[in-house]
């Protein structure tokens, strides 16, 4: 569900692919609250409220995710949060640079989705999980503790959808390219890296979330749908 009647939560709705995918929400007349760790801008647009919540919190995730369910319900969920970590080679690798990207990416997904499972089950409701092409074919740049977590993401897709659907929910993913967000800014990409030649605009991958979510998508689940600009096709 995506329009008016549609109520949805966005994690890392402060910044990038978030913040475009709230934007979109709100243009389609949905209802959003748009978690993030830091603040999120004040647009004073209709329809949006925003939380502070570290998705790693798992008691705050589920106080945050309950209460905005219990003002109205809860017809769709969007994990975006994620952080890309220090790029890395394998030998330089710590033990806080992988705690630190798959506490965020694959826990406080997995969090999330824990908490906002049961109220989408009541309004067979669905989620999308950003993964990225580099969960599809390894890291470009990023490191492998960045690949992994976004397998992970893949995984869990794969996995929800299987075991969720029978409860009227449809779980799907995407997978985006580069984006020009600041996740990647000053990392050292260029765009003559990508047979596209360019980044992806974020609301282009915005635009495919919106279709996952959507009454469209509704026989679609389990898919990760690949945002990539042909930079891996299968
Ligand atoms: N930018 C790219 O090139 C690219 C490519 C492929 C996939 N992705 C994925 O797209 C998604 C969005 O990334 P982006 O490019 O918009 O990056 P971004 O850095 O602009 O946005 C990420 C947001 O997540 C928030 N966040 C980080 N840690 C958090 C936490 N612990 N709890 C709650 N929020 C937290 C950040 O504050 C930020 O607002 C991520 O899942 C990322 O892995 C990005």
């Amino acid at each position: 569900m995506t329009g008016a009647a549609a109520r949805v939560l966005v994690t890392g709705a402060a910044s990038g692919v978030g913040a475009a995918i709230v934007d979109g929400l709100l243009d389609l007349g949905a209802t959003v609250l748009a978690v993030d760790v830091v603040p999120v801008p004040a647009t004073g647009r209709v329809g949006l409220a925003s939380q502070i919540c570290d998705v790693r919190d798992r008691d705050l995730v589920t106080r945050v995710v309950d209460e905005f369910a219990e003002q109205g319900g809860l017809t769709g969920l969007v994990t975006s949060a994620a952080v890309y970590g220090r790029d890395v080679r394998l030998d330089d690798l710590r033990p806080d640079d992988v705690e630190h990207v798959l506490g965020v990416n694959v826990l406080g997904t997995l969090w999330v989705a824990q908490a906002a499972m049961p109220h989408l089950r009541r309004t067979s409701g669905s989620a999308v999980c950003v993964g990225s092409v580099a969960g599809r074919m390894g890291s470009v740049l990023a490191g492998a503790h960045y690949a992994a977590s976004k397998g992970a993401i893949h995984a869990l897709v794969h996995t929800l959808a299987k075991t969720e659907i029978g409860h009227g929910v449809r779980i799907n993913g995407v997978a985006p390219g580069p984006v020009a967000t600041p996740m990647i800014e000053g990392r050292g990409y260029d765009t003559a890296m990508f047979p596209i030649g360019r980044y992806a605009d974020p609301g282009e991958v915005a635009d495919a979330v919106l279709y996952l979510l959507s009454p469209r998508a509704s026989y679609v689940t389990g898919t990760i749908l690949d945002v990539n600009g042909g930079l891996y096709v299968r």
